[in-house]
Protein backbone atom coordinates (compact mmCIF):
# COMPACT_ATOMS: atom_id res chain seq x y z
CA UNK A 1 0.00 0.00 0.00
CA UNK A 2 0.70 3.64 -0.02
CA UNK A 3 0.74 6.09 3.09
CA UNK A 4 2.55 9.50 4.34
CA UNK A 5 5.97 9.14 5.87
CA UNK A 6 7.91 11.47 7.86
CA UNK A 7 10.99 10.68 7.17
CA UNK A 8 13.01 13.67 9.05
CA UNK A 9 10.55 16.14 11.59
CA UNK A 10 10.22 19.41 10.20
CA UNK A 11 7.75 21.82 7.55
CA UNK A 12 4.67 19.90 5.39
CA UNK A 13 7.62 18.64 3.08
CA UNK A 14 8.43 16.47 5.73
CA UNK A 15 5.44 14.57 4.50
CA UNK A 16 6.22 12.01 1.76
CA UNK A 17 3.75 9.86 -0.20
CA UNK A 18 5.99 6.59 -0.34
CA UNK A 19 4.89 2.61 -0.93
CA UNK A 20 4.67 1.18 2.55
CA UNK A 21 4.34 -2.51 3.52
CA UNK A 22 0.27 -3.60 4.19
CA UNK A 23 -0.46 -3.88 7.88
CA UNK A 24 -0.95 -7.21 9.16
CA UNK A 25 -4.15 -8.08 10.68
CA UNK A 26 -4.26 -8.65 14.68
CA UNK A 27 -6.50 -10.21 17.23
CA UNK A 28 -9.56 -8.23 17.19
CA UNK A 29 -8.51 -6.11 14.44
CA UNK A 30 -10.83 -4.47 11.55
CA UNK A 31 -8.64 -3.95 8.21
CA UNK A 32 -9.89 -0.77 6.32
CA UNK A 33 -9.80 0.18 2.79
CA UNK A 34 -9.15 3.74 3.39
CA UNK A 35 -11.58 6.20 1.91
CA UNK A 36 -10.23 9.18 3.67
CA UNK A 37 -8.89 10.27 6.35
CA UNK A 38 -8.73 13.73 8.48
CA UNK A 39 -6.04 16.02 9.94
CA UNK A 40 -5.81 17.04 13.32
CA UNK A 41 -3.57 19.67 14.81
CA UNK A 42 -2.05 16.71 16.73
CA UNK A 43 -0.73 15.21 13.06
CA UNK A 44 1.12 18.97 13.05
CA UNK A 45 3.08 17.55 16.00
CA UNK A 46 3.64 14.75 15.29
CA UNK A 47 4.88 15.92 12.15
CA UNK A 48 7.26 17.86 13.69
CA UNK A 49 8.42 15.46 15.95
CA UNK A 50 6.85 16.53 19.24
CA UNK A 51 4.41 13.87 19.36
CA UNK A 52 5.51 10.08 18.69
CA UNK A 53 2.58 7.63 17.91
CA UNK A 54 2.16 5.60 21.34
CA UNK A 55 3.52 2.06 21.57
CA UNK A 56 2.10 -0.51 19.00
CA UNK A 57 0.47 2.42 17.12
CA UNK A 58 1.28 2.82 13.38
CA UNK A 59 3.96 5.17 12.38
CA UNK A 60 2.05 6.96 9.73
CA UNK A 61 -0.26 10.18 11.35
CA UNK A 62 -3.93 9.79 10.88
CA UNK A 63 -6.05 9.88 14.44
CA UNK A 64 -9.31 8.93 11.76
CA UNK A 65 -10.59 7.50 8.66
CA UNK A 66 -13.51 6.33 6.94
CA UNK A 67 -13.76 3.73 4.20
CA UNK A 68 -14.58 -0.11 3.76
CA UNK A 69 -14.03 -3.44 6.07
CA UNK A 70 -12.00 -5.67 3.80
CA UNK A 71 -11.22 -7.96 6.29
CA UNK A 72 -11.71 -8.96 10.15
CA UNK A 73 -9.30 -10.51 12.61
CA UNK A 74 -10.49 -13.37 15.21
CA UNK A 75 -12.67 -12.28 18.09
CA UNK A 76 -13.99 -9.11 16.18
CA UNK A 77 -17.30 -8.20 17.23
CA UNK A 78 -20.07 -6.64 15.06
CA UNK A 79 -18.47 -6.01 11.65
CA UNK A 80 -17.72 -7.98 8.47
CA UNK A 81 -15.86 -7.12 5.41
CA UNK A 82 -18.14 -4.57 2.99
CA UNK A 83 -18.87 -2.79 5.81
CA UNK A 84 -18.98 1.15 5.32
CA UNK A 85 -17.39 2.36 8.78
CA UNK A 86 -15.32 5.41 10.45
CA UNK A 87 -12.72 4.42 12.88
CA UNK A 88 -10.65 6.55 15.99
CA UNK A 89 -6.96 5.71 14.93
CA UNK A 90 -3.93 5.94 17.33
CA UNK A 91 -2.12 6.49 13.96
CA UNK A 92 -1.62 5.54 10.41
CA UNK A 93 -5.08 7.32 8.94
CA UNK A 94 -2.76 8.66 5.85
CA UNK A 95 -2.77 5.37 4.12
CA UNK A 96 -4.55 3.09 1.56
CA UNK A 97 -4.72 0.56 4.57
CA UNK A 98 -5.25 1.20 8.25
CA UNK A 99 -5.18 -2.23 10.80
CA UNK A 100 -7.24 -0.94 14.12
CA UNK A 101 -9.27 -2.86 16.71
CA UNK A 102 -12.69 -3.04 16.36
CA UNK A 103 -13.61 -1.21 19.63
CA UNK A 104 -12.62 1.94 17.77
CA UNK A 105 -14.61 1.11 14.67
CA UNK A 106 -18.02 2.65 14.50
CA UNK A 107 -20.98 2.71 11.47
CA UNK A 108 -21.40 6.05 9.21
CA UNK A 109 -24.41 7.93 10.40
CA UNK A 110 -26.66 8.12 8.14
CA UNK A 111 -27.01 10.86 5.50
CA UNK A 112 -22.99 11.17 5.46
CA UNK A 113 -20.90 10.09 2.37
CA UNK A 114 -18.39 8.23 3.19
CA UNK A 115 -15.50 10.98 2.69
CA UNK A 116 -17.16 13.30 5.14
CA UNK A 117 -17.56 10.57 7.66
CA UNK A 118 -13.50 10.72 8.17
CA UNK A 119 -13.83 13.62 9.57
CA UNK A 120 -15.91 12.87 12.66
CA UNK A 121 -14.55 10.12 14.81
CA UNK A 122 -12.24 12.13 16.56
CA UNK A 123 -13.70 15.62 16.98
CA UNK A 124 -17.17 12.94 17.94
CA UNK A 125 -15.06 11.53 20.56
CA UNK A 126 -13.32 14.27 22.28
CA UNK A 127 -16.06 16.59 22.59
CA UNK A 128 -18.09 13.67 24.03
CA UNK A 129 -15.47 12.52 26.66
CA UNK A 130 -14.53 15.44 27.79
CA UNK A 131 -17.67 17.95 27.98
CA UNK A 132 -20.02 15.03 28.52
CA UNK A 133 -18.61 12.38 30.34
CA UNK A 134 -15.78 14.15 32.46
CA UNK A 135 -17.63 17.64 32.67
CA UNK A 136 -21.21 16.11 32.45
CA UNK A 137 -22.65 19.01 30.75
CA UNK A 138 -26.17 19.40 32.03
CA UNK A 139 -29.14 21.30 29.92
CA UNK A 140 -29.45 24.94 30.66
CA UNK A 141 -25.78 25.09 31.52
CA UNK A 142 -23.24 27.27 30.08
CA UNK A 143 -20.76 26.20 28.08
CA UNK A 144 -17.24 27.95 26.85
CA UNK A 145 -15.60 26.73 23.66
CA UNK A 146 -12.50 28.36 23.08
CA UNK A 147 -11.74 28.11 19.52
CA UNK A 148 -14.94 27.71 18.46
CA UNK A 149 -14.65 27.59 14.82
CA UNK A 150 -11.83 24.54 15.20
CA UNK A 151 -12.45 20.81 14.05
CA UNK A 152 -13.30 20.36 17.54
CA UNK A 153 -15.02 23.55 18.26
CA UNK A 154 -17.64 22.73 15.15
CA UNK A 155 -18.49 19.61 16.42
CA UNK A 156 -18.72 20.67 20.41
CA UNK A 157 -20.77 23.93 19.67
CA UNK A 158 -23.42 21.88 17.73
CA UNK A 159 -23.51 19.13 20.38
CA UNK A 160 -23.77 21.54 23.51
CA UNK A 161 -26.69 23.08 21.61
CA UNK A 162 -28.68 19.58 20.52
CA UNK A 163 -28.31 18.85 24.62
CA UNK A 164 -30.00 22.09 25.20
CA UNK A 165 -27.06 24.39 26.44
CA UNK A 166 -26.00 27.80 25.93
CA UNK A 167 -22.94 28.06 23.99
CA UNK A 168 -19.64 30.76 24.02
CA UNK A 169 -17.24 30.64 21.76
CA UNK A 170 -14.08 32.52 21.30
CA UNK A 171 -12.39 32.67 17.50
CA UNK A 172 -9.95 35.49 16.07
CA UNK A 173 -12.00 36.92 13.83
CA UNK A 174 -15.74 38.49 12.90
CA UNK A 175 -16.13 35.82 10.01
CA UNK A 176 -15.04 32.70 11.86
CA UNK A 177 -17.40 34.37 15.11
CA UNK A 178 -20.54 34.68 12.27
CA UNK A 179 -19.84 30.89 11.29
CA UNK A 180 -19.85 29.63 15.02
CA UNK A 181 -23.38 31.60 15.59
CA UNK A 182 -24.77 29.99 12.43
CA UNK A 183 -23.90 26.56 13.85
CA UNK A 184 -26.05 27.48 16.79
CA UNK A 185 -24.12 28.93 19.40
CA UNK A 186 -25.46 31.81 21.27
CA UNK A 187 -22.58 34.43 21.37
CA UNK A 188 -19.03 34.55 20.12
CA UNK A 189 -16.37 36.66 21.83
CA UNK A 190 -13.61 37.87 19.57
CA UNK A 191 -10.24 37.09 21.68
CA UNK A 192 -8.05 39.64 19.30
CA UNK A 193 -10.06 42.70 20.59
CA UNK A 194 -12.07 41.40 23.62
CA UNK A 195 -11.10 39.87 27.01
CA UNK A 196 -13.16 36.37 27.27
CA UNK A 197 -12.45 36.24 31.54
CA UNK A 198 -14.50 39.48 31.55
CA UNK A 199 -17.93 38.57 29.42
CA UNK A 200 -18.64 35.29 30.49
CA UNK A 201 -19.50 33.12 33.47
CA UNK A 202 -19.61 29.29 32.40
CA UNK A 203 -20.45 26.42 34.25
CA UNK A 204 -17.74 24.53 31.60
CA UNK A 205 -14.80 25.21 29.63
CA UNK A 206 -13.66 23.53 26.55
CA UNK A 207 -10.54 24.63 26.85
CA UNK A 208 -7.34 24.20 23.61
CA UNK A 209 -5.18 26.83 24.94
CA UNK A 210 -3.15 25.84 28.30
CA UNK A 211 -0.95 27.70 30.31
CA UNK A 212 -1.68 31.08 28.36
CA UNK A 213 -5.64 31.21 29.57
CA UNK A 214 -5.10 29.01 32.44
CA UNK A 215 -6.30 32.38 34.84
CA UNK A 216 -8.60 33.54 32.35
CA UNK A 217 -10.69 30.13 32.51
CA UNK A 218 -10.45 29.87 36.57
CA UNK A 219 -11.97 33.09 36.35
CA UNK A 220 -14.88 32.57 34.77
CA UNK A 221 -16.02 29.78 35.74
CA UNK A 222 -18.90 29.66 37.95
CA UNK A 223 -19.69 28.19 41.19
CA UNK A 224 -18.99 24.25 40.76
CA UNK A 225 -18.01 25.11 37.19
CA UNK A 226 -15.23 21.91 35.32
CA UNK A 227 -12.62 23.36 33.22
CA UNK A 228 -11.10 20.48 30.95
CA UNK A 229 -7.98 21.33 29.13
CA UNK A 230 -7.87 19.01 26.44
CA UNK A 231 -4.67 21.11 24.18
CA UNK A 232 -1.65 23.42 25.12
CA UNK A 233 -1.75 25.53 22.61
CA UNK A 234 -1.06 28.68 24.38
CA UNK A 235 1.63 26.60 26.62
CA UNK A 236 2.19 23.91 29.44
CA UNK A 237 2.50 25.85 31.77
CA UNK A 238 0.26 28.56 34.06
CA UNK A 239 -0.63 29.86 37.22
CA UNK A 240 -3.66 28.35 39.01
CA UNK A 241 -5.30 30.24 41.74
CA UNK A 242 -6.24 27.78 44.06
CA UNK A 243 -8.07 30.48 46.42
CA UNK A 244 -10.50 30.86 43.69
CA UNK A 245 -11.03 27.21 42.74
CA UNK A 246 -11.68 26.08 46.10
CA UNK A 247 -14.16 29.27 46.73
CA UNK A 248 -16.18 28.33 43.42
CA UNK A 249 -16.05 24.35 44.48
CA UNK A 250 -14.70 24.67 40.50
CA UNK A 251 -12.30 21.28 39.34
CA UNK A 252 -9.63 21.60 36.39
CA UNK A 253 -9.29 18.17 34.43
CA UNK A 254 -6.87 17.55 31.35
CA UNK A 255 -7.03 14.62 29.17
CA UNK A 256 -5.32 13.16 26.01
CA UNK A 257 -7.02 10.74 23.81
CA UNK A 258 -4.77 9.30 21.57
CA UNK A 259 -3.00 7.28 24.90
CA UNK A 260 -5.81 6.21 26.24
CA UNK A 261 -6.14 2.41 26.35
CA UNK A 262 -8.63 0.41 23.81
CA UNK A 263 -10.96 -0.72 26.78
CA UNK A 264 -11.05 3.28 27.04
CA UNK A 265 -11.59 4.19 23.80
CA UNK A 266 -13.94 1.56 23.28
CA UNK A 267 -16.50 3.06 26.06
CA UNK A 268 -16.33 6.65 24.10
CA UNK A 269 -16.75 5.10 20.88
CA UNK A 270 -19.82 3.65 22.22
CA UNK A 271 -21.02 6.53 23.82
CA UNK A 272 -20.46 8.53 20.75
CA UNK A 273 -22.43 5.49 18.70
CA UNK A 274 -25.51 5.55 21.07
CA UNK A 275 -25.31 9.45 21.95
CA UNK A 276 -23.99 11.42 18.72
CA UNK A 277 -24.27 9.60 15.84
CA UNK A 278 -28.87 9.90 16.28
CA UNK A 279 -28.30 13.80 16.22
CA UNK A 280 -26.16 13.30 13.35
CA UNK A 281 -28.44 10.36 11.04
CA UNK A 282 -31.42 13.62 12.05
CA UNK A 283 -29.48 15.75 10.28
CA UNK A 284 -29.40 17.77 13.88
CA UNK A 285 -25.06 17.75 13.35
CA UNK A 286 -23.47 18.02 10.58
CA UNK A 287 -19.90 17.54 9.78
CA UNK A 288 -18.59 20.65 8.84
CA UNK A 289 -16.07 20.22 5.83
CA UNK A 290 -13.66 23.23 5.01
CA UNK A 291 -11.32 21.28 2.03
CA UNK A 292 -10.93 18.04 0.37
CA UNK A 293 -7.14 17.36 -0.37
CA UNK A 294 -5.68 14.18 -2.22
CA UNK A 295 -4.22 12.09 0.92
CA UNK A 296 -0.83 12.41 -1.36
CA UNK A 297 -1.05 16.02 -1.15
CA UNK A 298 -0.72 15.84 2.80
CA UNK A 299 1.48 18.51 2.54
CA UNK A 300 -1.01 21.14 1.12
CA UNK A 301 -3.46 20.00 3.79
CA UNK A 302 -0.98 20.86 6.47
CA UNK A 303 -0.31 24.15 4.89
CA UNK A 304 -4.10 25.02 4.91
CA UNK A 305 -4.52 24.25 8.63
CA UNK A 306 -1.47 26.34 9.58
CA UNK A 307 -2.63 29.24 7.60
CA UNK A 308 -5.15 29.12 10.40
CA UNK A 309 -7.95 30.24 7.63
CA UNK A 310 -9.88 26.98 7.95
CA UNK A 311 -13.13 26.67 9.51
CA UNK A 312 -14.04 22.91 10.55
CA UNK A 313 -11.95 20.03 9.21
CA UNK A 314 -9.61 19.12 6.49
CA UNK A 315 -10.16 15.76 4.58
CA UNK A 316 -7.57 13.75 2.79
CA UNK A 317 -9.21 12.18 0.52
CA UNK A 318 -7.45 8.43 -0.46
N1 LIG B 1 -6.49 16.17 24.27
C1 LIG B 1 -7.11 15.58 23.27
O1 LIG B 1 -7.50 14.42 23.35
C2 LIG B 1 -7.36 16.34 21.98
C3 LIG B 1 -8.02 15.71 20.92
C4 LIG B 1 -8.25 16.46 19.76
C5 LIG B 1 -7.82 17.77 19.69
N2 LIG B 1 -7.16 18.33 20.73
C6 LIG B 1 -6.70 19.72 20.68
O2 LIG B 1 -7.79 20.53 20.34
C7 LIG B 1 -7.31 21.68 19.63
C8 LIG B 1 -8.11 21.86 18.36
O3 LIG B 1 -7.79 20.80 17.48
P1 LIG B 1 -8.23 20.84 15.96
O4 LIG B 1 -7.65 19.65 15.31
O5 LIG B 1 -9.68 21.08 15.91
O6 LIG B 1 -7.39 22.11 15.46
P2 LIG B 1 -7.67 23.35 14.52
O7 LIG B 1 -8.88 23.12 13.67
O8 LIG B 1 -6.41 23.67 13.84
O9 LIG B 1 -8.00 24.50 15.55
C9 LIG B 1 -7.08 25.28 16.24
C10 LIG B 1 -7.86 26.46 16.76
O10 LIG B 1 -7.11 27.21 17.70
C11 LIG B 1 -7.74 28.47 17.76
N3 LIG B 1 -6.97 29.47 18.49
C12 LIG B 1 -5.71 29.89 18.25
N4 LIG B 1 -5.37 30.84 19.15
C13 LIG B 1 -6.45 31.01 19.96
C14 LIG B 1 -6.73 31.85 21.08
N5 LIG B 1 -5.82 32.69 21.57
N6 LIG B 1 -7.95 31.76 21.67
C15 LIG B 1 -8.88 30.91 21.21
N7 LIG B 1 -8.68 30.08 20.15
C16 LIG B 1 -7.48 30.15 19.53
C17 LIG B 1 -7.89 28.81 16.30
O11 LIG B 1 -8.93 29.73 16.23
P3 LIG B 1 -8.87 31.07 15.32
O12 LIG B 1 -8.50 30.61 13.96
O13 LIG B 1 -10.24 31.61 15.44
O14 LIG B 1 -7.80 31.94 15.88
C18 LIG B 1 -8.26 27.46 15.67
O15 LIG B 1 -9.65 27.38 15.44
C19 LIG B 1 -5.82 21.48 19.40
O16 LIG B 1 -5.12 22.18 20.39
C20 LIG B 1 -5.66 19.99 19.61
O17 LIG B 1 -4.36 19.65 20.00
C21 LIG B 1 -6.93 17.63 21.87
Amino acid sequence: MHAIVIDKPGGPEALQWREVPDPELGRGDVLIDVAASAVNRADVFQRLGFYDPPPGAPPYPGLECSGVVSEVGPDVEGFAPGDRVCALLSGGGYAEKVAVPWQQVMRVPDGVDLVEAAGLPEVACTVWSNVFMTARLRKGETLLVHGGASGIGTLAVQLAKAFGSRVVVTAGSPEKIARCLELGADEGIDYRREDFAEKVKADVILDIMGGKYLPGNVKALKTGGRLVVIGMQGGAKGELDLGALLTKRASVHGTTLRARPVDEKGVIVRGVVDNVWPLVDAGVIRPVVYARVPMRDAAEAHRILESGDHIGKILLVS
